[in-house]
């Protein structure tokens, strides 16, 4: 197995957000100001966190998708404070350039801004996160201001929000118009430093983007936004359950595993698997 310090610096991307030196909030502000897009993908374990910071992706998020791709629930609802943690520790030794952001999970933040900042604070004293994200918009507001004026840095997220599944009836994508951007604003107006923006028309992401100083970050919202997140597992082909139209496969590692695992299993049952170049003499 690889040592951290020897893992090849592969596929650096033509625009990163620096050429050295880890990615921070301030270079995230920076990037919608230069017109540089942004890279986002999730992690949750320190393997992949160490292929995706070897990359070169600007920010890694340890996401309650955590529940679905990870734990194989219907929804990320369950998924707990100290479940988040504990992954976020992982994923936390496997990053040294790209900034860490971790999802505060549902019901760890809407009952009162106190609980927001005391949950928060945890992510960020425990885990090592280097800033947290809150899904919501106008009414999530009160929450995001309590934990950014404890100098925690907040992410937002409106549009389809997966925390509201329940009340939207199933992952639809969300047409309000005027609703989201009055969310984005607020979320804007509260002191977040970026949002994401899930499920909505491309039109309707493009002028959330122009209504807001902060970097808007897209998935399932079109090419308007100042960049983008994707599920890590979607994007290589790893989760089959549920396909969102979105999520373009980048690669088939379900399929590369698959074919490992057969042609590991053909040869030891046949009797081919270890040969001399694998034993000991
Ligand atoms: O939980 C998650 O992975 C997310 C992203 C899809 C934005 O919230």
């Amino acid at each position: 197995m690889p040592r951290k310090n020897s893992v090849p610096v592969v596929n650096r991307p033509s625009t990163p957000a620096k050429e050295t030196g880890p990615v921070t909030v301030p270079d995230f502000l920076a990037a919608k100001a230069q017109g540089r897009r942004l890279t986002l993908l999730t992690a949750y374990d320190y393997t992949m966190a160490r292929l995706l910071d070897a990359a070169g992706v600007d920010a890694i998020l340890v996401g309650d998708s955590l529940g679905m791709v990870v734990q194989g629930h219907e929804t990320a609802l369950s998924v707990t404070l100290d479940e988040m943690i504990y992954h976020t520790k992982l994923v936390a030794r496997g990053v040294s350039r790209s900034l860490l952001i971790t999802d505060m999970p549902f019901m760890s933040f809407q009952v009162s801004p106190q609980q927001a900042v005391e949950n928060a604070g945890r992510i960020v004293k425990e885990a090592g996160a280097h800033a947290v994200k809150v899904e919501g918009g106008v009414r999530s507001a009160p929450a995001i201001e309590a934990i950014v004026r404890a100098d925690i840095p907040v992410m937002g997220h409106v549009g389809m929000t997966p925390q509201s599944v329940r009340r939207f009836g199933g992952f639809r994508v969300q047409r309000d118009e005027p609703k989201l951007i009055a969310d984005a604003q607020a979320v804007e107006a509260a002191g977040a430093f970026a949002l994401v923006i899930e499920c909505v028309p491309a039109t309707t992401a493009e002028k959330i983007t122009g209504a807001v100083k902060i970097p808007t970050i897209g998935i399932g919202a079109g090419a308007g936004c100042d960049g983008q997140i994707l599920v890590t597992h979607d994007m290589l082909g790893l989760f089959d359950d549920f396909r969102p139209r979105f999520a373009k496969q980048y690669a088939d590692v379900g399929r590369t595993i698959l074919q490992a695992v057969e042609q590991y299993c053909k040869e030891v049952r046949e009797g081919t698997f270890p040969d001399a170049e694998h034993a000991f003499r």
